[in-house]
């Protein structure tokens, strides 16, 4: 897991910052909650007044007095809790909702290391328990305990005005309930910590399996994944129990105690008055501000619980804020003029490697305007990297990219990705028509230049036939499409960006062959053509590239056209037999020898 490095500035005061952004709200909220407590004061004070005037001179025109009195104190304190409520809830609310809008753009800025390292189900949970923790803290902190705390304090004063025995009697009750709060502080904090982890690693199981269930279902993994699932979820449900099971050891012996105020006073104060130190009334207005005294006491050890929750949430999300991105923006970002027929793409001495494991070592090529250049080579030997490095999606350990003679790192970052335009390997559509997924880096792209995309990509005949032809909406992921459909629309997507340097990684590898050949013949004639790097697997795709760079254990193994590397006798040629021998173990003889001697673009 990650560490969470504790910062200079704590954790509150930056809770506290953003509460602060509401800050008259929070005053006239805090102004509320205090008149709410000094009128609940005077409550007792009736009840005095009943006991000693009332009662003995049974002078019911002050009777009548009180009672409007106690009915009036009453429905204002009831209008005042509403508004209070309101105000808070309102502050909370808000709070987190600008933490998330700032999040949600973080993690929009992060680089690919950042979703390297962090899985989907782990932010997910953050953004929401974690935020409802930082929420409840908020409320709970702002109102709750300042009206717990301005209850006591008065409560203190006003019985401290009666008797101030009265008021020790109470509060020797109060101590040792406060150090019971804290020693359950202690013991509680942990096991929230791990009740979070685990959610954590529930939401990132639930999540990943969800998103994998076709693959799940495939290999008729169900019943496995159901029972890691259960697993999980157990742990999970163990662990909840731990924490409110030590809430509910605790949760009697505070109530115990916190009820043991109320003997206390009776029996100090029933000596008082029979001693005649104090009189009737004075009694039963105190036994009215115990529970004012002992319930903030009791509920200290739940602030304390909300308040740790909170904070370690809030630790958790700033973490998060506090993350740079390890690819950003230079300060001074170069823009250098950018050919119309395409930019040029150089690698000079590059070196790279995810974490320890070097994947590419000093490899250089270059690409000229307009160019296409085929990057070949087996799985896992760097093709997919060298296309992410050219749109910096890392940064190389050594050497440099080079885009229109400047290095990837000089560029603003949406500069350098509006000229490398790119077709992963996994496709991945937008839930959104086919028209807005087309034209997704420029919305309300001209509906001809989104057209003309698609003509190229093969996809427009496709399209013509779908129910709603453009505002087909397609699924989740591009649901509903074959494989070679989702291909095509994504090429188009990249095409409707209108980039310089086109990257296609095995982008018509779903395809079949004719249609194939049909977009290379589109990219090739297209106006203001762009330098193209394919990456594939089929030796059809690369025929006509005027470079052809062969990748072996992180290096570049042969480089040439189609033609120079036949000659060479090596890893292509290998590459090429094994495909031209399958072609003909299926029984195609005149294909095969039409592709042996294919007229292939002569080396310039
Ligand atoms: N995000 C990543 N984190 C760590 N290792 C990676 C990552 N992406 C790729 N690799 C590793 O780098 C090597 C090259 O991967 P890749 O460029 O995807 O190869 P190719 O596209 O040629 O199949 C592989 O060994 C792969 O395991
Ligand atoms: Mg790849």
């Amino acid at each position: 897991m990650h560490r969470v490095r504790t910062r200079p500035r704590g954790n509150l005061s930056r809770v506290m910052e953003r509460v602060a952004v509401y800050r008259n709200r929070l005053v006239a909220g805090l102004l509320i909650v205090l008149s709410t407590q000094a009128l609940r004061m005077v409550l007792p004070l009736i009840t005095r007044s009943v006991v000693n005037d009332v009662i003995p001179t049974a002078d019911f025109a002050l009777m009548w007095k009180l009672g409007g009195l106690l009915v009036g104190i009453t429905a204002v304190r009831a209008t005042m809790l509403y508004t209070r409520g309101i105000i808070f809830e309102r502050i909370s609310q808000n709070v987190i909702c600008d933490l998330r809008t700032e999040l949600y753009s973080k993690f929009q800025a992060q680089s690919h290391t950042f979703y390297d390292k962090h899985k989907i189900g782990e932010i997910m949970s953050r953004m929401t328990g974690d935020m409802e923790g930082v929420r409840n803290f908020v409320l709970t902190f702002c109102m709750t305990m300042g009206e717990q705390f301005f209850a006591f304090t008065f409560a203190c004063v006003s019985m401290g005005m009666i008797s101030w025995k009265l008021t020790l009697a109470t509060l020797s009750v109060c101590v040792p309930l406060s150090i019971i709060a804290a020693v359950f502080n202690k013991r509680i904090r942990p096991m929230h910590a791990a009740v979070r982890e685990q959610n954590a690693v529930l939401n990132t199981r639930a999540q990943e399996n969800i998103a994998g269930i076709r693959i799940v279902k495939a290999f008729a993994r169900e019943d496995y994944e159901s029972e890691r699932f259960r697993e999980d979820n157990e742990k999970a449900l163990e662990l909840n129990l731990k924490a409110t099971f030590t809430w509910s050891d605790f949760n009697p012996v505070m109530d115990i105690l916190g009820s043991l105020g109320a003997p206390v006073v009776l029996l100090v104060g029933g000596i008082m008055v029979s001693q005649g130190t104090l009189d009737l009334g004075s009694l039963v207005a105190a036994l009215g501000y115990i529970w004012m005294m002992v319930n903030p006491m009791r509920m200290l050890a739940h602030f304390v619980n909300v308040i740790a929750q909170g904070l370690s949430s809030a630790e958790k999300l700033f973490y998060y804020l506090d993350l740079g991105s390890t690819v950003k923006s230079p300060e001074n970002a170069v823009s250098p003029r950018r050919g119309d027929g395409g930019s040029s793409v150089e690698f000079d001495d590059v070196t790279f490697s995810y974490g320890d494991s070097v994947v590419l070592k000093n490899v250089s090529f270059e690409a000229r305007p307009g160019e296409t250049v085929a990057v070949m080579g087996a799985t896992g030997t760097g093709k997919t990297t060298i296309a992410g490095l050219m749109a910096r999606f890392y940064d190389v350990r050594s050497g440099r990219v080079l885009i229109d003679g400047a290095d990837v790192r000089q560029f603003s970052l949406p500069a350098l990705r509006s000229r490398v335009g790119f077709v992963m390997q996994d496709t991945f559509l937008f839930s959104d028509s086919i028209e807005e997924n087309v034209a997704f880096a420029h919305p309300g792209q001209d509906k001809t230049e989104v057209e003309e995309a698609c003509e190229v990509a093969q996809a427009g005949e496709f399209i013509d036939h779908l129910p709603q032809k453009w505002e087909t909406i397609v699924g989740e992921r591009g649901l509903g499409l074959s494989g070679g459909q989702k291909q095509r629309v994504s090429i188009a997507r990249a095409l409707a960006a209108k980039p310089s340097v086109l990257i296609l990684d095995d982008a018509t590898s779903a395809v079949d062959m004719e249609t194939e050949a049909l977009i290379q013949e589109g990219l090739r004639k297209r106006a203001g053509k762009a330098t193209t790097i394919i990456i594939a697997h089929r030796i059809s795709s690369v025929i006509h590239a005027d470079q052809i760079i062969v990748l072996d254990k992180g290096g570049i193994a042969e480089r040439g056209t189609h033609r120079q590397l036949l000659e060479k006798d090596g890893l292509y040629k290998r590459m090429f037999l094994d495909q031209v021998r399958d072609f003909a173990s299926v029984n195609h003889p005149a294909k095969s020898a039409d592709l042996a001697g294919a007229p292939v673009k002569e080396a310039e």
